[in-house]
């Protein structure tokens, strides 16, 4: 199964994923990393780890259809079959999503439908909750929306602090996205027969 990351910014969860596949964790390739921010952390760690680094910068497209397309052209020139989105910053047209309905998986910060949005851990700090969460899901046509695959919870304790929580929530987030692009191909490979 040929891999696909997506991403914007440090990179944590792609090392975990990176990670996981050089331990046999997860049965496939990670091909491309898909950057749309050239001094984006995540390029350089993927250079590190010998990943190819395919550059699409939104501002030189006119159309994001032309976006799109140069991100596609990618894609299909590495023959990917799930497209990981892990801190993309960009979202997705909603003729993207058609195009690979169920092969894009994405990660997020919270216990959807729950604190939404670019803030999530934050929000869920200040609300008061006693707890949040981390979820991977399928991507659809809605934001931060899309069928379950995954999703754990984490206590919010008295004594946390803002970056304390992050903290909490990312190495979560890093034992549970690994886990659950596993499944998935598991469950691909099951239907397939093979
Ligand atoms: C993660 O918190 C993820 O849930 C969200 O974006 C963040 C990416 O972090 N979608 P990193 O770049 O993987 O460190």
């Amino acid at each position: 199964m040929n891999l696909a990351i997506f991403a914007s910014g440090r990179g944590s969860n792609f090392v975990a994923i990176a990670d996981a596949i050089k331990q046999n964790k997860i049965r496939a390739k990670l091909r491309i990393l898909i950057c749309d921010q050239p001094l984006a952390p995540v390029v350089r760690r993927a250079q590190a780890l010998g990943v190819r680094v395919i550059l699409v910068r939104r501002e030189d497209f006119y159309r994001r259809a032309d976006f799109e397309a140069a991100i596609i052209q990618g894609l299909e020139s590495y023959k990917i079959e799930l497209i990981i989105l892990a801190g993309f910053m960009r979202l997705l047209s909603p003729e993207f999503v058609r195009r690979y309905r169920n092969r894009i998986m994405n990660i997020h910060p919270s216990l959807l439908p729950e604190f939404k949005g670019a803030r999530a851990i934050k929000d869920a700090f200040d609300s008061g909750a006693a707890s949040t969460g981390v979820s991977v899901h399928f991507v659809d046509e809605q934001v931060d929306h899309g069928p379950l695959i995954l999703q754990q919870k984490i206590k919010i304790k008295s004594t946390d602090t803002l970056v304390s929580l992050e903290e909490r929530i990312h190495t979560l987030e890093h034992k549970l996205y690994p886990r659950a692009i596993n499944l998935v191909i598991s469950r691909r490979r099951s239907s397939a027969g093979k």
